[in-house]
Protein backbone atom coordinates (compact mmCIF):
# COMPACT_ATOMS: atom_id res chain seq x y z
CA UNK A 1 0.00 0.00 0.00
CA UNK A 2 2.00 2.58 1.41
CA UNK A 3 5.92 2.34 1.01
CA UNK A 4 5.48 -1.12 -1.15
CA UNK A 5 9.06 -2.32 -2.59
CA UNK A 6 9.48 -3.12 -6.00
CA UNK A 7 9.00 -7.22 -6.17
CA UNK A 8 12.04 -9.43 -5.43
CA UNK A 9 14.53 -10.79 -7.83
CA UNK A 10 16.52 -12.52 -4.82
CA UNK A 11 13.99 -15.57 -4.96
CA UNK A 12 15.28 -19.01 -4.28
CA UNK A 13 15.54 -21.24 -7.09
CA UNK A 14 12.33 -23.41 -5.81
CA UNK A 15 10.65 -20.96 -5.65
CA UNK A 16 10.01 -20.03 -8.90
CA UNK A 17 10.20 -23.77 -10.20
CA UNK A 18 7.46 -25.39 -12.12
CA UNK A 19 4.73 -27.83 -10.61
CA UNK A 20 6.03 -30.50 -11.63
CA UNK A 21 9.54 -29.82 -10.18
CA UNK A 22 8.03 -28.79 -7.14
CA UNK A 23 5.97 -32.67 -6.72
CA UNK A 24 8.70 -34.27 -7.90
CA UNK A 25 10.83 -33.03 -5.07
CA UNK A 26 8.04 -33.35 -2.66
CA UNK A 27 7.50 -37.07 -3.29
CA UNK A 28 11.47 -38.06 -2.83
CA UNK A 29 11.12 -35.97 0.49
CA UNK A 30 8.10 -37.28 1.59
CA UNK A 31 9.41 -40.68 0.79
CA UNK A 32 12.55 -40.72 3.06
CA UNK A 33 10.97 -38.88 5.58
CA UNK A 34 8.22 -42.28 5.81
CA UNK A 35 11.20 -43.93 5.91
CA UNK A 36 13.53 -42.05 8.50
CA UNK A 37 9.94 -41.65 11.02
CA UNK A 38 9.37 -45.71 10.74
CA UNK A 39 13.28 -46.53 11.81
CA UNK A 40 13.70 -43.86 14.20
CA UNK A 41 10.17 -43.29 16.32
CA UNK A 42 8.84 -45.92 17.62
CA UNK A 43 5.54 -44.28 17.95
CA UNK A 44 5.50 -44.24 13.98
CA UNK A 45 6.46 -47.57 13.74
CA UNK A 46 3.59 -48.61 15.65
CA UNK A 47 1.22 -46.62 14.11
CA UNK A 48 1.70 -47.22 10.32
CA UNK A 49 1.79 -51.35 11.53
CA UNK A 50 -1.55 -50.56 12.91
CA UNK A 51 -2.89 -49.35 9.82
CA UNK A 52 -0.87 -51.92 7.56
CA UNK A 53 1.33 -49.37 5.57
CA UNK A 54 4.51 -49.28 5.15
CA UNK A 55 6.85 -46.78 4.00
CA UNK A 56 7.71 -48.37 0.75
CA UNK A 57 3.72 -48.21 -0.26
CA UNK A 58 4.05 -44.74 -0.80
CA UNK A 59 4.87 -44.26 -4.50
CA UNK A 60 2.67 -40.81 -5.87
CA UNK A 61 1.99 -38.01 -3.62
CA UNK A 62 -1.54 -39.46 -3.52
CA UNK A 63 -0.56 -42.24 -1.63
CA UNK A 64 -0.32 -40.58 1.73
CA UNK A 65 -3.65 -40.67 2.54
CA UNK A 66 -2.92 -44.26 3.14
CA UNK A 67 -0.92 -43.11 6.53
CA UNK A 68 -2.65 -42.14 9.42
CA UNK A 69 -2.66 -38.63 11.11
CA UNK A 70 -0.25 -36.93 14.06
CA UNK A 71 -2.08 -35.53 16.92
CA UNK A 72 -1.47 -33.75 20.16
CA UNK A 73 -2.81 -36.54 22.08
CA UNK A 74 0.48 -38.42 20.09
CA UNK A 75 2.70 -35.45 21.59
CA UNK A 76 0.82 -36.07 24.89
CA UNK A 77 1.17 -39.13 25.25
CA UNK A 78 5.10 -39.39 24.20
CA UNK A 79 5.84 -36.60 26.37
CA UNK A 80 8.22 -34.92 26.55
CA UNK A 81 10.25 -36.48 24.32
CA UNK A 82 9.20 -39.29 23.18
CA UNK A 83 8.69 -38.44 19.50
CA UNK A 84 11.99 -37.45 18.48
CA UNK A 85 13.47 -39.07 15.97
CA UNK A 86 17.22 -38.33 17.07
CA UNK A 87 18.65 -39.27 20.38
CA UNK A 88 17.67 -35.89 22.72
CA UNK A 89 21.62 -35.03 23.04
CA UNK A 90 21.22 -33.81 19.16
CA UNK A 91 18.65 -31.94 19.70
CA UNK A 92 20.06 -28.03 19.53
CA UNK A 93 17.18 -26.29 21.23
CA UNK A 94 13.61 -27.28 22.60
CA UNK A 95 10.36 -24.89 22.39
CA UNK A 96 6.90 -25.36 23.75
CA UNK A 97 3.54 -24.63 23.15
CA UNK A 98 0.17 -25.08 24.75
CA UNK A 99 -1.46 -28.59 25.01
CA UNK A 100 -5.31 -29.59 25.58
CA UNK A 101 -3.81 -29.73 29.43
CA UNK A 102 -1.95 -28.83 32.15
CA UNK A 103 1.32 -30.35 30.36
CA UNK A 104 2.72 -28.43 27.55
CA UNK A 105 3.80 -29.76 24.02
CA UNK A 106 7.26 -30.06 23.76
CA UNK A 107 8.70 -29.52 20.01
CA UNK A 108 12.90 -30.21 19.52
CA UNK A 109 15.02 -29.07 16.50
CA UNK A 110 18.53 -30.20 15.25
CA UNK A 111 21.39 -27.67 14.49
CA UNK A 112 20.03 -28.15 10.98
CA UNK A 113 16.36 -27.79 11.98
CA UNK A 114 17.38 -24.70 13.39
CA UNK A 115 18.91 -23.37 10.03
CA UNK A 116 16.46 -24.36 7.79
CA UNK A 117 14.08 -22.72 10.16
CA UNK A 118 16.10 -19.77 9.51
CA UNK A 119 16.23 -20.28 6.10
CA UNK A 120 12.49 -19.86 5.64
CA UNK A 121 11.16 -17.33 7.91
CA UNK A 122 14.21 -15.21 6.14
CA UNK A 123 12.69 -16.17 2.66
CA UNK A 124 9.55 -15.21 4.57
CA UNK A 125 10.84 -12.06 5.15
CA UNK A 126 11.94 -11.46 1.80
CA UNK A 127 8.55 -12.09 0.46
CA UNK A 128 7.31 -9.37 3.01
CA UNK A 129 9.58 -6.85 1.10
CA UNK A 130 12.57 -6.96 3.93
CA UNK A 131 15.84 -6.88 2.56
CA UNK A 132 19.47 -7.33 3.68
CA UNK A 133 20.42 -4.33 5.75
CA UNK A 134 16.70 -3.49 6.89
CA UNK A 135 16.51 -3.25 10.79
CA UNK A 136 13.81 -5.76 12.11
CA UNK A 137 11.93 -5.31 15.44
CA UNK A 138 11.16 -8.19 16.74
CA UNK A 139 8.29 -7.89 19.09
CA UNK A 140 7.15 -11.67 19.34
CA UNK A 141 7.62 -12.55 22.90
CA UNK A 142 10.99 -14.79 23.21
CA UNK A 143 11.24 -17.68 25.52
CA UNK A 144 9.15 -21.32 24.73
CA UNK A 145 6.96 -19.20 22.20
CA UNK A 146 8.54 -20.14 18.60
CA UNK A 147 7.52 -16.60 17.94
CA UNK A 148 10.78 -14.38 19.32
CA UNK A 149 13.69 -16.56 18.58
CA UNK A 150 12.26 -18.00 15.24
CA UNK A 151 11.63 -14.15 13.96
CA UNK A 152 14.91 -13.42 15.26
CA UNK A 153 17.38 -16.10 13.95
CA UNK A 154 15.26 -15.68 10.42
CA UNK A 155 15.78 -12.06 10.27
CA UNK A 156 19.41 -12.58 11.27
CA UNK A 157 19.76 -15.32 8.16
CA UNK A 158 18.38 -12.08 5.87
CA UNK A 159 21.02 -10.16 6.56
CA UNK A 160 18.86 -7.98 8.94
CA UNK A 161 20.00 -6.29 11.94
CA UNK A 162 17.74 -7.41 14.55
CA UNK A 163 16.23 -5.38 17.62
CA UNK A 164 15.46 -8.16 19.89
CA UNK A 165 12.45 -6.41 22.11
CA UNK A 166 10.58 -9.18 22.86
CA UNK A 167 6.68 -8.62 23.68
CA UNK A 168 5.41 -5.95 26.73
CA UNK A 169 6.74 -2.77 27.72
CA UNK A 170 4.99 -0.87 25.42
CA UNK A 171 6.15 2.55 26.13
CA UNK A 172 9.75 1.34 25.12
CA UNK A 173 8.81 -0.21 22.39
CA UNK A 174 7.32 3.49 20.76
CA UNK A 175 10.84 5.14 21.66
CA UNK A 176 12.93 1.84 20.32
CA UNK A 177 11.27 2.58 17.19
CA UNK A 178 11.74 6.33 17.84
CA UNK A 179 15.52 6.60 18.75
CA UNK A 180 16.69 3.18 16.47
CA UNK A 181 13.91 3.39 13.24
CA UNK A 182 13.78 -0.07 12.53
CA UNK A 183 12.59 -0.33 8.91
CA UNK A 184 10.52 -3.70 9.73
CA UNK A 185 8.57 -4.87 13.01
CA UNK A 186 7.18 -8.48 13.44
CA UNK A 187 4.18 -8.71 16.19
CA UNK A 188 1.11 -10.00 16.48
CA UNK A 189 -1.53 -7.94 15.03
CA UNK A 190 -3.28 -6.99 18.42
CA UNK A 191 -0.45 -6.09 19.93
CA UNK A 192 0.70 -3.75 16.95
CA UNK A 193 -2.77 -2.30 17.35
CA UNK A 194 -1.07 -1.68 21.42
CA UNK A 195 1.29 0.21 20.40
CA UNK A 196 -0.25 2.32 17.81
CA UNK A 197 -2.41 3.42 20.67
CA UNK A 198 0.89 4.27 22.64
CA UNK A 199 1.92 6.52 19.89
CA UNK A 200 -1.23 7.80 20.10
CA UNK A 201 -1.04 8.96 23.73
CA UNK A 202 2.16 10.27 24.05
CA UNK A 203 0.93 12.26 21.24
CA UNK A 204 2.91 11.07 17.98
CA UNK A 205 1.53 10.01 14.75
CA UNK A 206 2.46 6.33 14.13
CA UNK A 207 2.29 6.88 10.62
CA UNK A 208 5.06 8.92 10.60
CA UNK A 209 7.50 6.43 12.21
CA UNK A 210 10.57 4.96 10.41
CA UNK A 211 8.76 1.37 10.10
CA UNK A 212 7.63 0.54 6.27
CA UNK A 213 6.73 -3.13 6.88
CA UNK A 214 4.71 -5.04 9.04
CA UNK A 215 5.12 -9.24 9.97
CA UNK A 216 1.98 -10.40 11.80
CA UNK A 217 0.73 -13.91 13.03
CA UNK A 218 0.15 -16.22 15.46
CA UNK A 219 -3.27 -15.02 15.90
CA UNK A 220 -6.54 -14.55 13.64
CA UNK A 221 -6.97 -11.10 11.88
CA UNK A 222 -8.76 -10.52 9.02
CA UNK A 223 -8.72 -7.37 6.12
CA UNK A 224 -10.45 -4.73 8.03
CA UNK A 225 -7.37 -4.88 10.64
CA UNK A 226 -5.01 -4.87 7.93
CA UNK A 227 -6.52 -1.91 6.69
CA UNK A 228 -6.31 -0.36 9.77
CA UNK A 229 -3.04 -1.23 10.82
CA UNK A 230 -1.59 0.05 7.19
CA UNK A 231 -3.26 3.12 7.31
CA UNK A 232 -2.78 4.07 10.56
CA UNK A 233 0.92 2.81 10.63
CA UNK A 234 1.57 3.73 7.30
CA UNK A 235 3.20 0.40 6.48
CA UNK A 236 2.61 -2.92 4.38
CA UNK A 237 0.79 -5.71 6.81
CA UNK A 238 1.17 -8.83 5.96
CA UNK A 239 0.64 -12.25 6.98
CA UNK A 240 2.72 -15.16 8.79
CA UNK A 241 1.89 -18.39 9.85
CA UNK A 242 3.11 -21.37 11.35
CA UNK A 243 2.86 -23.48 14.47
CA UNK A 244 5.17 -25.01 16.66
CA UNK A 245 4.73 -29.07 16.28
CA UNK A 246 5.44 -27.81 12.38
CA UNK A 247 8.30 -25.72 12.76
CA UNK A 248 7.16 -22.14 14.35
CA UNK A 249 6.38 -19.20 12.67
CA UNK A 250 7.50 -19.54 8.50
CA UNK A 251 5.56 -22.00 7.33
CA UNK A 252 4.18 -20.00 5.13
CA UNK A 253 4.02 -16.06 4.66
CA UNK A 254 2.51 -13.58 2.44
CA UNK A 255 4.24 -11.89 0.07
CA UNK A 256 4.37 -8.25 -0.04
CA UNK A 257 3.41 -7.45 -3.80
CA UNK A 258 0.17 -9.46 -4.12
CA UNK A 259 -1.11 -9.72 -0.10
CA UNK A 260 -3.70 -12.60 -0.98
CA UNK A 261 -3.14 -15.20 1.48
CA UNK A 262 0.16 -16.86 2.76
CA UNK A 263 2.15 -18.37 0.60
CA UNK A 264 3.15 -22.20 1.67
CA UNK A 265 6.54 -23.37 1.45
CA UNK A 266 6.02 -26.17 0.18
CA UNK A 267 9.25 -27.66 -0.43
CA UNK A 268 9.75 -28.39 3.17
CA UNK A 269 6.23 -28.66 4.56
CA UNK A 270 3.22 -30.83 2.31
CA UNK A 271 -0.21 -29.67 2.87
CA UNK A 272 -3.19 -31.37 2.70
CA UNK A 273 -6.99 -30.05 3.72
CA UNK A 274 -9.10 -32.90 4.92
CA UNK A 275 -12.99 -32.80 6.20
CA UNK A 276 -12.16 -32.50 9.90
CA UNK A 277 -14.87 -35.01 10.54
CA UNK A 278 -14.20 -37.70 8.84
CA UNK A 279 -10.45 -37.22 7.57
CA UNK A 280 -10.95 -37.81 3.71
CA UNK A 281 -8.84 -35.37 1.71
CA UNK A 282 -10.68 -32.40 0.25
CA UNK A 283 -9.95 -31.05 -3.02
CA UNK A 284 -8.29 -27.35 -3.77
CA UNK A 285 -10.38 -24.45 -3.01
CA UNK A 286 -12.62 -26.21 -0.30
CA UNK A 287 -12.15 -25.09 3.21
CA UNK A 288 -11.72 -27.91 5.46
CA UNK A 289 -8.99 -28.68 8.29
CA UNK A 290 -5.22 -28.21 7.29
CA UNK A 291 -2.85 -31.05 7.69
CA UNK A 292 0.69 -30.90 7.17
CA UNK A 293 3.34 -33.14 6.86
CA UNK A 294 7.03 -32.04 7.10
CA UNK A 295 9.60 -32.94 4.44
CA UNK A 296 12.84 -32.22 6.10
CA UNK A 297 12.52 -32.37 9.69
CA UNK A 298 15.14 -34.07 11.50
CA UNK A 299 14.30 -33.91 15.55
CA UNK A 300 10.78 -33.77 15.08
CA UNK A 301 9.33 -34.87 11.82
CA UNK A 302 5.49 -35.10 11.55
CA UNK A 303 3.59 -37.12 9.32
CA UNK A 304 0.05 -35.66 8.57
CA UNK A 305 -0.29 -33.09 11.82
CA UNK A 306 -3.78 -32.17 12.12
CA UNK A 307 -3.88 -28.42 12.85
CA UNK A 308 -7.44 -27.89 13.55
CA UNK A 309 -7.26 -24.87 12.17
CA UNK A 310 -9.40 -24.22 8.97
CA UNK A 311 -8.22 -23.08 5.56
CA UNK A 312 -8.09 -23.69 1.94
CA UNK A 313 -5.36 -24.16 -0.47
CA UNK A 314 -5.37 -21.75 -2.82
CA UNK A 315 -3.76 -21.58 -6.47
CA UNK A 316 -0.11 -20.26 -6.94
CA UNK A 317 -0.05 -16.67 -7.47
CA UNK A 318 2.96 -14.36 -6.75
CA UNK A 319 5.71 -17.84 -6.39
CA UNK A 320 4.94 -21.32 -7.73
CA UNK A 321 4.05 -22.63 -4.23
CA UNK A 322 -0.07 -23.05 -3.33
CA UNK A 323 -1.52 -20.13 -1.21
CA UNK A 324 -3.95 -20.82 1.94
CA UNK A 325 -6.46 -19.00 2.86
CA UNK A 326 -7.04 -16.54 5.47
CA UNK A 327 -7.46 -18.98 9.08
CA UNK A 328 -11.60 -19.11 9.14
CA UNK A 329 -11.36 -21.01 12.76
CA UNK A 330 -10.43 -23.76 14.48
CA UNK A 331 -12.19 -27.08 14.69
CA UNK A 332 -11.24 -28.04 18.21
CA UNK A 333 -11.96 -25.51 20.83
CA UNK A 334 -8.22 -23.60 21.18
CA UNK A 335 -8.54 -20.10 21.89
CA UNK A 336 -5.86 -18.03 21.07
CA UNK A 337 -5.81 -14.71 23.78
CA UNK A 338 -3.56 -11.89 22.76
CA UNK A 339 -1.59 -14.24 21.38
CA UNK A 340 -1.12 -17.27 23.73
CA UNK A 341 -2.92 -20.52 22.89
CA UNK A 342 -5.64 -21.32 25.20
CA UNK A 343 -7.62 -24.77 25.73
CA UNK A 344 -10.48 -24.30 27.60
CA UNK A 345 -9.68 -27.89 29.73
CA UNK A 346 -6.58 -25.80 31.16
CA UNK A 347 -8.42 -24.14 33.13
CA UNK A 348 -10.58 -26.76 34.37
CA UNK A 349 -7.45 -28.40 35.57
CA UNK A 350 -6.63 -25.56 37.60
CA UNK A 351 -10.07 -25.05 39.09
CA UNK A 352 -10.71 -28.96 39.73
CA UNK A 353 -7.22 -28.29 42.12
CA UNK A 354 -9.21 -26.41 44.61
CA UNK A 355 -11.89 -28.34 46.64
CA UNK A 356 -14.12 -25.82 47.43
CA UNK A 357 -14.65 -24.71 43.76
CA UNK A 358 -17.78 -26.96 42.07
CA UNK A 359 -15.87 -27.33 38.96
CA UNK A 360 -18.98 -25.48 37.17
CA UNK A 361 -17.21 -22.64 34.93
CA UNK A 362 -17.30 -20.48 31.74
CA UNK A 363 -14.83 -18.54 29.93
CA UNK A 364 -16.01 -15.05 28.32
CA UNK A 365 -13.88 -13.05 26.15
CA UNK A 366 -13.99 -10.43 24.43
CA UNK A 367 -12.63 -7.51 22.95
CA UNK A 368 -11.97 -3.84 24.83
CA UNK A 369 -9.71 -1.86 22.25
CA UNK A 370 -7.17 -4.08 20.35
CA UNK A 371 -6.85 -6.29 24.01
CA UNK A 372 -8.33 -9.54 24.25
CA UNK A 373 -10.25 -9.77 27.90
CA UNK A 374 -11.19 -13.03 29.65
CA UNK A 375 -13.04 -13.36 32.62
CA UNK A 376 -13.44 -17.12 34.24
CA UNK A 377 -16.57 -17.55 36.03
CA UNK A 378 -16.93 -20.67 38.70
CA UNK A 379 -18.56 -21.09 41.64
CA UNK A 380 -18.23 -22.96 45.10
CA UNK A 381 -19.69 -25.96 46.40
CA UNK A 382 -22.10 -25.94 49.11
CA UNK A 383 -20.68 -26.16 51.95
CA UNK A 384 -21.32 -28.51 54.67
CA UNK A 385 -22.07 -26.08 57.29
CA UNK A 386 -22.86 -22.31 57.43
CA UNK A 387 -22.11 -20.30 54.06
CA UNK A 388 -19.00 -19.21 52.03
CA UNK A 389 -19.48 -15.48 52.64
CA UNK A 390 -18.38 -12.86 49.34
CA UNK A 391 -14.55 -12.17 51.22
CA UNK A 392 -13.85 -15.96 51.39
CA UNK A 393 -14.93 -16.45 47.48
CA UNK A 394 -12.85 -13.38 46.46
CA UNK A 395 -9.77 -15.06 48.05
CA UNK A 396 -10.16 -18.19 46.45
CA UNK A 397 -10.67 -16.38 42.91
CA UNK A 398 -7.67 -14.46 43.92
CA UNK A 399 -5.69 -18.55 44.13
CA UNK A 400 -7.04 -19.34 40.90
CA UNK A 401 -5.77 -15.86 38.89
CA UNK A 402 -2.71 -16.09 40.24
CA UNK A 403 -2.50 -20.00 39.35
CA UNK A 404 -3.80 -18.69 35.83
CA UNK A 405 -1.18 -16.59 35.35
CA UNK A 406 1.56 -18.83 36.81
CA UNK A 407 0.38 -21.84 34.60
CA UNK A 408 -1.13 -20.18 31.58
CA UNK A 409 0.57 -16.84 31.30
CA UNK A 410 -2.69 -14.87 30.56
CA UNK A 411 -3.77 -12.43 33.03
CA UNK A 412 -7.56 -13.02 33.61
CA UNK A 413 -10.41 -11.90 35.90
CA UNK A 414 -12.12 -14.57 38.09
CA UNK A 415 -15.44 -14.28 39.76
CA UNK A 416 -16.24 -16.60 42.37
CA UNK A 417 -20.29 -17.38 42.67
CA UNK A 418 -22.36 -18.72 45.69
CA UNK A 419 -23.08 -22.27 45.01
CA UNK A 420 -25.42 -23.54 42.47
CA UNK A 421 -25.71 -20.16 40.55
CA UNK A 422 -24.46 -21.03 36.73
CA UNK A 423 -26.43 -22.06 34.82
CA UNK A 424 -26.71 -25.34 34.06
CA UNK A 425 -26.92 -26.66 30.65
CA UNK A 426 -28.82 -30.20 29.01
CA UNK A 427 -26.34 -30.64 26.57
CA UNK A 428 -23.11 -30.12 26.42
CA UNK A 429 -21.51 -27.23 28.49
CA UNK A 430 -21.32 -23.72 26.59
CA UNK A 431 -17.63 -23.45 28.25
CA UNK A 432 -16.58 -20.48 26.13
CA UNK A 433 -18.59 -17.92 25.45
CA UNK A 434 -16.30 -15.49 22.74
CA UNK A 435 -17.63 -11.85 21.78
CA UNK A 436 -14.70 -10.50 19.75
CA UNK A 437 -15.55 -11.97 16.36
CA UNK A 438 -19.70 -10.90 16.67
O1 LIG B 1 1.90 -19.05 16.88
C1 LIG B 1 3.92 -19.58 15.63
C2 LIG B 1 3.95 -18.22 15.08
C3 LIG B 1 4.65 -17.22 15.75
C4 LIG B 1 3.30 -17.93 13.88
C5 LIG B 1 4.69 -15.95 15.22
C6 LIG B 1 3.36 -16.66 13.33
C7 LIG B 1 4.05 -15.69 14.00
P1 LIG B 1 1.87 -21.76 18.18
O2 LIG B 1 2.02 -20.99 19.44
O3 LIG B 1 2.16 -23.21 18.17
O4 LIG B 1 2.80 -21.16 17.06
O5 LIG B 1 0.39 -21.51 17.66
C8 LIG B 1 -0.03 -22.03 16.43
O6 LIG B 1 -1.54 -20.16 16.08
O7 LIG B 1 -2.30 -23.39 14.77
C9 LIG B 1 -3.00 -21.07 14.47
O8 LIG B 1 -4.20 -21.45 15.13
C10 LIG B 1 -2.48 -19.77 15.09
N1 LIG B 1 -1.80 -18.95 14.07
C11 LIG B 1 -0.49 -18.85 13.82
N2 LIG B 1 -0.27 -17.97 12.81
C12 LIG B 1 -1.49 -17.53 12.40
C13 LIG B 1 -1.96 -16.63 11.40
C14 LIG B 1 2.76 -19.87 16.59
N3 LIG B 1 -1.13 -15.96 10.60
C15 LIG B 1 -1.44 -21.60 16.13
N4 LIG B 1 -3.29 -16.46 11.28
C16 LIG B 1 -1.89 -22.04 14.76
C17 LIG B 1 -4.17 -17.11 12.08
C18 LIG B 1 -2.48 -18.16 13.21
N5 LIG B 1 -3.79 -17.95 13.05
Amino acid sequence: MVKIRPATNDLDPIEQASRDEIAALQLQRLKATLQYVYDNVAHYRKTFEEKGVHPRDMKYLCDLTKFPFTTKKDLRDNYPFGMLAVPRSKVARVHASSGTTGKPTVVGYTKNDIDTWADLVARSIRAAGGRAGDMVHVAYGYGLFTGGLGAHYGAERAGCTVLPASGGQTEKQVQLILDFKPDIIMATPSYMQVIMEEFVRQGLDPAACSLKIGIFGAEPWNEAMRRDIELKAGLDAVDIYGLSEVMGPGVACECVESKDGPVIWEDHFYPEIIDPETGEVLPDGEEGELVFTSLTKEALPVIRWRTHDLSRLLPPTSRAFRRMGKIAGRSDDMLIIRGVNLFPTQIEEILNQHTMLSGQYQIFVSREGPLDQVEVRCEVRPPLVGEVDADRRHEIGRWVQHRIKTMVGISMSVTVLPPETMERTMGKARRVVDSRHL
